[in-house]
């Protein structure tokens, strides 16, 4: 066991005000309620206002966490944003957070692994404070998938939605974090995408999520499931260890899916997808928060964290609660 491991020690969230139902969408689009319940289990989204950034999604998340945390931003070692959606092609949204915290002097990046950012990060994160080179971090998942989402394309923009997710990690000796498993293959690269470049003044290419919607199922059950028992067996542990099982909150019937490959009880499943929809990086820290602060994640608890998207990539952060 390392001497020094990453603790949570504080979540939040946020989620914009305007929400958009599924009733509201079959309006103006050939869908309807129950063709997007049955399929994704998704009810509603939320949209960020003209004018709300990224990183105003992610400050608001960030505030919760530090408070719960105990943490002055202004003592913060460490911010990473994952996300898909920056506010702009550069500084990095990270950088435009530390400003608007008020912290500044310690290293911030964001980290684009699209909805495995938030995996990606916490693996990350964790490794700096176990090695000595952050006492504590701030790691956020923020999106804001409207922008990047042709609203006439029925096929993909009932999927999404926006919202940011927080963490405040701090060192501890006891985990708190007991391994964590990162992959990609760029040969998947073109199932999921945005292939749309910025160049010479204008945007090259379609700006919008462009998604190959089964082979994009079919590849998340399978990698989901395989990077859970890539953490089970390093720690030892069986499947049944797991006392709540946290995916990429994209669609339920992908999650049930995964759940039942791991052979774990339904209800061990926590989702939250039917909320907010997809909401890439941020939907695994939007529902650690929600089920740590309605009291179902208890001191002691196993918490497998699983992540995956476009790139493609994936991921597992697996947990002890403390
Ligand atoms: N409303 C009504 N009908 C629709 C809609 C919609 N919103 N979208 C597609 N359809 C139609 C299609 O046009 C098609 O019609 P056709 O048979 O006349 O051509 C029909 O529904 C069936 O389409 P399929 O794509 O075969 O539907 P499927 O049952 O596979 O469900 C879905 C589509 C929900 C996208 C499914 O493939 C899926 O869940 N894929 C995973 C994708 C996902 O979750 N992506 C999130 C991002 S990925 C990530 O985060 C890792």
């Amino acid at each position: 066991m390392r001497n020094r491991v990453g603790r949570i020690a504080g979540t939040g969230r946020y989620l914009p005000a305007r929400v958009v139902t599924n009733d509201a969408l079959a309006e103006r689009l050939a869908t309807s309620d129950e063709w997007i319940r049955t399929r994704t289990g998704i009810r509603q989204r939320h949209i960020a206002a003209d004018g709300e950034q990224t990183s105003d999604l992610a400050l608001a998340a960030a505030h919760i966490a530090l408070q719960q945390a105990g943490i002055a931003a202004a003592n913060l070692d460490l911010i990473i944003v994952a996300t898909t959606t920056p506010d702009m092609i550069f500084p990095s949204t990270a950088c435009i957070l530390q400003e608007k915290l008020g912290a500044h002097g310690g290293p911030a990046f964001d980290v684009q692994a699209v909805c495995s950012g938030f995996v990606y990060a916490l693996a990350l994160a964790d490794r700096m404070i176990a090695s000595g080179m952050a006492r504590n971090a701030l790691v956020v998942g923020a999106e804001i998938y409207s922008r990047i989402l042709d609203w006439n394309d029925r096929g993909t923009c009932v999927l999404f939605g926006d919202g940011a997710g927080a963490v405040v990690l701090v060192p501890a000796t006891e985990p708190g974090i007991l391994t964590a498993h990162l992959h990609a293959d760029g040969h998947y690269r073109s199932i999921l995408c945005v292939p749309g470049q910025v160049q010479r003044g204008g945007v090259v290419g379609s700006p919008f999520v462009h998604m190959d919607g089964p082979g994009v199922f079919k590849f998340a059950v399978k990698v989901m499931a395989e990077v859970a028992q890539e953490a089970l067996d390093a720690t030892g542990m069986p499947s049944d260890a797991i006392d709540w099982l946290i995916p990429h909150q994209a669609n339920i019937r992908i999650m049930d899916a995964t759940t039942k490959k791991l052979k774990l009880p339904m209800e061990r499943l926590i989702t939250t997808v039917d909320m907010h929809a997809n909401t890439s990086a941020a939907s695994i820290p939007l529902a650690l928060d929600v089920a740590a602060r309605d009291g179902r994640i208890r001191s002691g608890q196993h918490v497998m964290l699983l992540g995956v998207g476009g790139g493609f990539t994936w991921g597992s952060v697996f947990l002890r609660w403390t």
